[in-house]
């Protein structure tokens, strides 16, 4: 008897906690949800049959994982290379999906041919500047839906800017406000987003960023959203997604949940055994889902996961991780994590 109790896992608080299997066929959240999906995608992931089928049943929105990113898309001799961001958006189009376009300005993309015109003069830089921003936005100009046009702005502790590139040769909040202008300029439709991470987890974060913004709307900068990555981790203090998603939203704007992954952290001495840890996920990624389910329907711009499968997932490679996470809603397999299914429940009642 008392064998049979330990052989059938009785004294494990974990397996107690562990959610049924859900039965039946996989749910389609681009089915269920009453606004946008949307997935992070390499250009290896849509080469690939199987994730391909799967990314186009799940999702109504991608946003290219880094094949927009400058390193990618501006050549050392200061043209333009837009191949993977193209097979991108044609797969949005073959798919009904919408294109998220990720992103224009971004501290830690400082390529030659800008690096080149560094400490060079205002006018000569600025000029550059606004020839990139116009060459991305127009091009992709009738089937955008938007644009991070600026991320991450805010310095890493939460006190301050950052300073950059961008911010050294243009000006500190002009490089961003002139950014919003000339995206406008480019495509008059577009959503045009600031993009911020680590509001959950840093209050004096969240409060510069809600001022940043404030200042730069009051100085006439055409934002018309704001997106809130959302990496966060197992640890997130229940309720700190939930409050910075409805300080976000006094704005107003639409609230895009632009980069969702819940990290379990690599700590070697966590007796959490994996399925405590799913459960953990599962209750992080569902309280993003009801913060954002909870604004008004004009503000739900999209709900974004960055990834599909643990293996692929940024949290896995050096600097960020050591091949140990598994932030994402799919399993290696693509088998669906409950964390997806917990998500789904959420936007079923949405
Ligand atoms: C990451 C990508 O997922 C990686 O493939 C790339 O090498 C580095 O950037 N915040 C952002 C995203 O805004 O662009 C980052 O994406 C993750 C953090």
């Amino acid at each position: 008897m008392g064998a049979a109790m330990t052989l059938g896992g009785c004294g494990d608080p974990a397996k107690s906690q562990d959610p049924p299997i859900p039965q039946g066929p996989v749910p389609e959240l681009r089915q269920i949800a009453p606004f946008p999906v949307g997935v992070a995608v390499s250009t290896l992931d849509i080469a690939d049959p199987q994730l391909a089928g799967l990314i186009a049943r799940q999702f109504s929105q991608v946003t290219p994982n880094w094949q927009m990113k400058m390193e990618i898309v501006l050549r050392e001799d200061g043209g333009f290379d837009f191949s993977k961001a193209d097979e991108i958006a044609a797969f949005a189009r073959a798919n009904r999906q919408r294109l998220f376009c990720h992103n224009l300005i971004w501290h830690q993309e400082n390529p030659i041919a800008f690096q080149r015109l560094d400490g060079g003069g205002r006018d000569v830089f600025l000029n550059a500047y606004r020839n990139y921003i116009t060459a991305l936005v127009s091009r992709y100009r009738g089937q955008a839906v938007g644009w991070d046009v600026l991320n991450e702005p805010v310095a890493e502790d939460g006190n301050g800017l950052r300073d950059s590139l961008w911010s050294r040769n243009i000006g500190v909040e002009d490089y961003m406000l002139l950014a919003f202008q000339f995206a406008r300029a480019a495509d008059p439709d577009a959503v045009l987003l600031v993009n911020e991470y680590n509001l959950e987890n840093n209050p004096q974060k969240l409060d510069t960023f809600l001022r940043l913004v404030e200042r730069l709307l009051n100085r006439g900068a055409p934002i018309t959203g704001l997106g809130n990555q959302s990496h966060i981790g197992i640890d997130t203090q229940p309720g700190a997604s939930t409050r910075a998603m409805q300080a976000l939203a006094k704005f107003g704007l639409p609230i895009h949940v632009s980069e969702l992954d819940v990290s379990m952290g690599h700590r070697r001495l966590d007796l959490r055994s994996p399925a405590q840890k799913e459960a953990l996920q599962s209750r992080r990624m569902a309280e993003v889902a009801e913060a954002f389910c909870a604004l008004p329907a004009a503000q739900r711009f999209g709900f974004t996961f960055w990834g599909i499968r643990d293996r692929d997932s940024w949290l896995q490679r050096p600097p960020n991780g050591d091949g140990t996470d598994a932030p994402l809603p799919f399993y290696d397999d693509l088998r669906p994590k409950p964390a997806f299914y917990a998500v789904a429940d959420v936007f079923r009642k949405a």
